[in-house]
């Protein structure tokens, strides 16, 4: 398409100049903290040098030749503040293009800033720099390659990093009392230190590793004192995998989903998450001394085309019996146990939509092409823009999934507030980017598009089938 094309040509010059420049910034902002895989924020700034590798990585202590941000998977964990300047100067050594999105984050989605239409050839640089607007609500946002056709392939094998923005929900005292435990769900498949390609049915369907890991280890301990909270921080960085999260005898205290807090805290005994989302919750060391298991339990995440086509898909079942995450184990003892929040932030209702909007997934079979995954009857095209949206006004969108395999919808730069799942009115009121929609329901969300002009896109965040087409472009206009 030609204004992306022509958009990554001066971008990648205008890159370029800035790398021949020397790198020549003011030493202001130190990056480096005292743990090398947390980059955070100083004086108002970041500074981060990021390179995209393929090779030997530690990975569930073993070695397996991945692709990674710095050769560790996850990514290093960058930390900013609203307000600050973000540069990023990226290199790319894989042996193939590929390019950066930050999932979640409202900042533009043009430029050198979110921009997935960009594309990095190897062996290539790009400076990313883009500010977090000073309103920015605090929250769990992460970073993933988005070069469409190559999407699945390379976060399967390893690149996604978490992108904390600090704030208000940081700040409640029982959260800032509470002890945090970032946790990165991903699965890999890893055979004689490579990582086999997926077969047809798996890319179809999505694919699931049999190595599941937290952070990139195998059932890591945590420890949590009694009296004490736990802030567990999640994100599912799998390409298909979804969790669905249970902790031995201890309910989960939902205080932040995908675009940060919540007005209080939400109690859940188990909490699923689709690919691309992420919660926040907190634990409560309230039971007796002991270690306790954070599961995840089978799901069947659609019937795979059964019935249609001869089950075309298979099955999609995954796992068949729950599976340990993590361990938690209280050590210590506190003299006054830690309170619960009771409120997290403040969740504003949006306004009556100007327009709604319905949007249908589903799939086809394309001769030449083999299986697509589509939205509104048609696959991804570049060159097209398929939904206008104006600046300054709310909508109201329907996704109904009238497939055979669950889909989670993902919307790009303006976060929104679920209205109803399957008909029935939504009882939390919270930001999210990224929905699960179910076989056979449809979800209604609404979302205000607001202060970034530009082209970004709207996809299924089961990164299979974004890179099989099942993703749009929508273009934010000015009002006028
Ligand atoms: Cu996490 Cu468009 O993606
Ligand atoms: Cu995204
Ligand atoms: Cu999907």
């Amino acid at each position: 398409m030609t204004t992306a094309k022509h958009d990554r040509r001066t971008f990648l010059a205008m890159s370029a100049g800035l790398v021949g420049l020397g790198l020549g910034f003011p030493a202001r902002a130190q990056t480096r903290a005292p743990d090398a895989d947390v980059l955070v924020s100083r004086g108002g700034a970041i500074e981060v040098d990021l390179e995209a590798r393929f090779g030997p990585t530690r990975l569930a202590g073993r070695s397996a030749r991945l692709f990674s941000y710095g050769g560790r998977v996850p990514g290093p964990r960058i930390e900013v503040r609203p307000g600050d300047e973000v540069t990023l100067r990226f290199r790319n050594n894989l042996p193939e293009p590929t390019n950066l999105h930050f999932h979640g984050l409202h900042v533009p989605p043009t430029g050198n800033a979110d921009n997935i239409f960009l594309e990095i050839p190897e062996g290539e640089r790009l400076t990313y720099r883009f500010k977090i607007p000073e309103n920015h609500p605090a929250g769990t946002f992460w970073y993933h390659p988005h070069l469409h056709g190559l999407v699945a392939k390379q976060v399967f094998l390893g690149m996604a990093g978490l992108f904390v923005v600090r704030g208000e929900l940081d700040e409640v005292p029982e959260v800032a009392a509470a002890r945090e435990q970032f946790a990165v769900l991903k699965d890999f498949e890893v055979a004689g230190g490579r990582v086999p390609p997926p077969s047809p049915m798996e890319f179809v369907r999505g694919r699931e590793g049999s190595l599941v890991t937290v952070n990139g280890e195998v059932e890591p301990e945590w420890s949590l004192e009694q009296g004490g909270l736990l802030r567990l921080r999640l994100l599912n960085a799998s390409t298909a995998r979804f969790y669905r999260l249970k902790l031995d005898d201890h309910p989960l205290y939902l205080i932040a989903t995908d675009g940060g807090a919540l007005e209080e805290p939400y109690e859940l005994d188990e909490l699923l998450l689709a690919p691309g989302e992420r919660a926040e919750v907190l634990v409560r060391g309230d039971r007796k001394p002991g270690r306790y298991t954070l599961w995840t339990l089978p799901y069947n995440r659609g019937n795979g085309g059964m019935g249609m086509g001869g089950g075309m898909m298979g099955g999609a079942r995954g796992d068949t019996r729950p599976r340990p995450l993590a361990h938690l184990v209280y050590r210590g003892k506190r003299k006054t146990a830690l309170p619960l929040p009771e409120r997290t932030g403040r969740v504003p209702e949006l306004g009556v939509p100007v327009r709604r909007r319905r949007f249908v997934l589903g799939h086809s079979m394309r001769p030449g092409r083999g299986m697509v995954f589509t939205i509104n009857g048609q696959v991804f095209n570049p060159g097209r823009i398929d939904t206008r949206v104006r600046l300054g006004t709310v909508e109201e969108w329907e996704i109904a999934n009238m497939g055979v395999l669950d889909h989670p919808f993902h919307l790009h730069t303006n976060p929104f507030q679920i209205v109803s799942r399957g008909g029935r009115p939504e009882r939390l009121r919270a930001w999210k980017d990224t929905v699960l929609v179910p076989v056979n329901r449809s979800v209604r969300f609404r979302v205000r598009f607001e202060d970034f002009a530009g082209n970004a896109v709207y996809h299924c965040h089961i990164l299979e089938h974004e890179d099989l087409g099942m993703m749009g472009i929508v273009r934010f206009e000015e009002e006028g």
